[in-house]
């Protein structure tokens, strides 16, 4: 007789409904400033002809549509100059009508992503991502929370993972993932309040401690990283790193994981979703700011 092999299997949790959610919340939020007379605006700036990005533009600007947004948007050819960039930013920074603006990720190479992040109006900053965005998270201070973090904690919060008290380890320091998403779980809020450890390329034997971890957190960029053998069976992942290759996309949790986690993000439809999402609540918190400072 054959061994009988037993998997389990993890329960998904996927971050369309959380997207959802949101996108209602964000649908009332739009209707009341437009009956105040404002209509929000999320400006996009889009340099050169990567299909895939200007792909991801057209899927925003869709949703700012379908939510009530104006979206005005600034396309420069693929040899704009870091002067021209600077002019197009300062521009929207200086238009009135304009509320958050987002410079599409990524740039032709000979361009500096962080320098054209940091010449946006703090105050338009969508992404959260600006210097002054971040230290207004490492302060507790209201303000746009950088926009992965943000859906990841949203996401927990939807499906009923307890966060609160609970081992949460996050792989990877980056600036737009793993170091904001460690200070929103650390923060003093029921959806949040975990013991968060961070590791990295620093912690060779990272393993030792998402092993022990209530929920594993990867965010690396390095396909496949994450594996069975690093997670506490019953264990919650979420899989928030990501390399493209192409329009190919390669998690860093490895698909093996979901036979011995308790709860898993799937490898579509996971945290992306909730990006985006949170991209359109920022854009309506900064409308609203602007309104009502
Ligand atoms: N799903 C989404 O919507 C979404 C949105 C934003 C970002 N992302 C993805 O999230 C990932 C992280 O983004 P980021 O901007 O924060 O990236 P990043 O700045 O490149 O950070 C990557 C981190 O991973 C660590 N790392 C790299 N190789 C490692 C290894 N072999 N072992 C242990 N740690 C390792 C690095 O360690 P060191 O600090 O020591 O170098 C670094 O802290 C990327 O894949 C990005 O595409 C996804």
């Amino acid at each position: 007789m054959s061994e009988q092999v037993t998997t389990t299997t993890a329960r998904p949790l996927p971050g369309a409904p959380v997207a959802e959610a949101v996108y209602a919340e964000v649908t009332d939020r739009v209707a009341a400033l437009r009956a105040a007379g404002t209509v929000p605006a999320l400006a996009t700036v889009l340099v050169g002809d990567d299909p895939a990005s200007a792909g991801y533009i057209r899927m925003k600007q869709q949703r700012a549509a379908d939510l009530g947004f104006a979206s005005p948007h600034l396309h420069l050819p693929a040899d704009a100059s870091t002067a021209d960039l600077a002019a197009a930013i300062d521009s929207l920074n200086a238009d009135p009508a304009v509320h958050a603006i987002l410079v599409q990720h990524p740039i032709p190479a000979h361009l500096d992503y962080a320098r054209a992040l940091l010449r946006i109006d703090p105050a338009k900053d969508v992404d959260g991502l600006h210097p002054t965005s971040l230290g207004r998270l490492a302060a507790g201070l209201p303000g746009p929370v950088p926009c992965t973090p943000a859906g990841i904690e949203a996401l927990l919060a939807f499906h009923g993972v307890p966060v609160a008290g609970r081992d949460v380890v996050v792989l990877g320091r980056g600036t737009t993932l793993g170091r904001p998403l460690a200070m929103l779980l650390a923060q003093k809020r029921a959806t949040a309040d975990a013991a968060v450890t961070v590791v990295h390329s620093g912690v060779p034997d990272w393993a030792r401690h998402t092993r022990r971890a209530d929920i594993v957190i990867a965010a690396v960029g390095v396909p496949g990283i994450l594996r069975p053998e690093h997670i506490r069976p019953g264990a919650v992942v979420v899989g928030g790193g990501v390399r493209y290759e192409g329009r190919r996309l390669l998690p860093d949790v490895d698909e093996a994981c979901e036979a011995v986690a308790g709860a898993i993000t799937p490898r579509v439809g996971g945290v992306g979703p909730t990006t985006v999402a949170m991209l359109f609540r920022n854009a309506v918190e900064l409308a609203e700011q602007a309104t009502h400072p």
